[in-house]
C-alpha cells in the first residue's frame, strides 16, 4: 500500500502544485466538475490563519508534500522551529528546495503512523490534505495526538465521505485506484467522533466535501 502511495505521488509531481492551486484551465475545470469548485487555496488559508503570525514554538507539517501551501507561512515564522515530513521522497525534495535558505525549518522522510519524534514534542501538529492519503488512519490520529504537547494545537484539512456523490464517486473509482487517496474515509460524524475522544474542539468547519479544523489537546 505504501509503495502505491509513494509511486502515485512520484508520477504527479510536476503537476500536483497546477492541480491543487488550480494554476491551469483543466485543473479549475476538474476542480469545478468533481470538487463542486472547492477551492483549496481558500481552505489552505483558512487553516494556515488558525497559526498566529507569529508564532515562536514548535510546529509539525505532515505531510508536507511540496510545501504549495505551507511555504510562504513557514518562511515568515523566523523565531518557529518548523519540521516538515512526508513520506514520498519525490514531493520532499520540492519542499527541501523551497526552505534551503531556511535554517529554522527542517525537512524529514517518514511515516505518520510512526513518527521519529518523542511524545508531547510539538505546540502545533498541522495536517493538510493528508488524512485522505494516509493508509492508516488510526495510527495517523494516534501518532499525531502522542507528539502534541497537551495543550498543544492539532490542525487539519482533508477529504470526508457522503457530502457529494460526485466526488465520492471520483475518489473510490479514480482517485483511491490510483494511490492518491486510501480509503477508509470517515463521514463528518465519523470524524466529530474520533477527534472528541481525543481533543476539545475549538472550530470545525465543512466545506463541501472538505473538512477543516482547529483541535486542542487536553
Ligand atoms: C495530497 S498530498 C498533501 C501535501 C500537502 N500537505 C499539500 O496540502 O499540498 C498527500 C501527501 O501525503 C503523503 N503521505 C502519504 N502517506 C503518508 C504517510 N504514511 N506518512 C507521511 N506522508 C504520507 C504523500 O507522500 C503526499 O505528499
Amino acid at each position: 500500500m505504501k509503495d502505491k502511495i509513494k509511486d502515485a505521488y512520484e508520477s504527479s509531481k510536476t503537476i500536483y502544485d497546477d492541480v491543487l492551486t488550480q494554476g491551469n484551465v483543466f485543473s479549475r475545470l476538474y476542480i469545478k466538475l468533481f470538487w463542486s469548485g472547492t477551492d483549496d487555496n481558500v481552505i489552505a488559508e483558512k487553516v494556515l490563519s488558525y497559526i498566529p503570525d507569529d508564532f515562536s514554538g514548535q510546529l509539525l507539517d505532515v505531510p508536507v508534500g511540496t510545501a504549495v501551501f505551507t511555504k510562504n507561512k513557514w518562511s515568515s515564522l523566523k523565531n518557529a522551529h518548523i519540521t516538515c515530513l512526508d513520506y514520498s521522497k519525490d514531493m520532499l525534495e520540492q519542499a527541501q528546495t523551497r526552505f534551503t535558505d531556511y535554517t529554522h525549518i527542517q525537512c524529514i522522510q517518514g511515516d505518520v503512523g510512526n513518527l521519529p519524534m518523542t511524545d508531547e514534542t510539538f505546540d502545533i501538529v498541522l495536517s493538510m490534505n493528508g488524512f485522505h492519503a494516509f493508509p492508516d488512519k488510526i495510527k495517523a490520529f494516534q501518532e499525531t495526538h502522542r507528539v502534541l504537547k497537551p495543550g498543544g494545537d492539532f490542525i487539519a484539512c482533508f477529504y470526508i465521505e457522503g457530502k457529494s456523490k460526485r466526488t465520492d464517486w471520483l475518489v473510490k473509482n479514480i482517485l483511491a485506484k490510483k494511490g492518491w487517496f486510501t480509503p477508509p474515509f470517515q463521514t463528518e460524524e465519523e470524524l466529530k467522533d474520533i477527534l472528541e475522544k481525543l481533543y476539545q474542539i475549538v472550530d470545525i468547519q465543512i466545506d463541501r466535501s472538505m473538512v477543516y479544523f482547529h483541535c486542542r489537546k487536553r
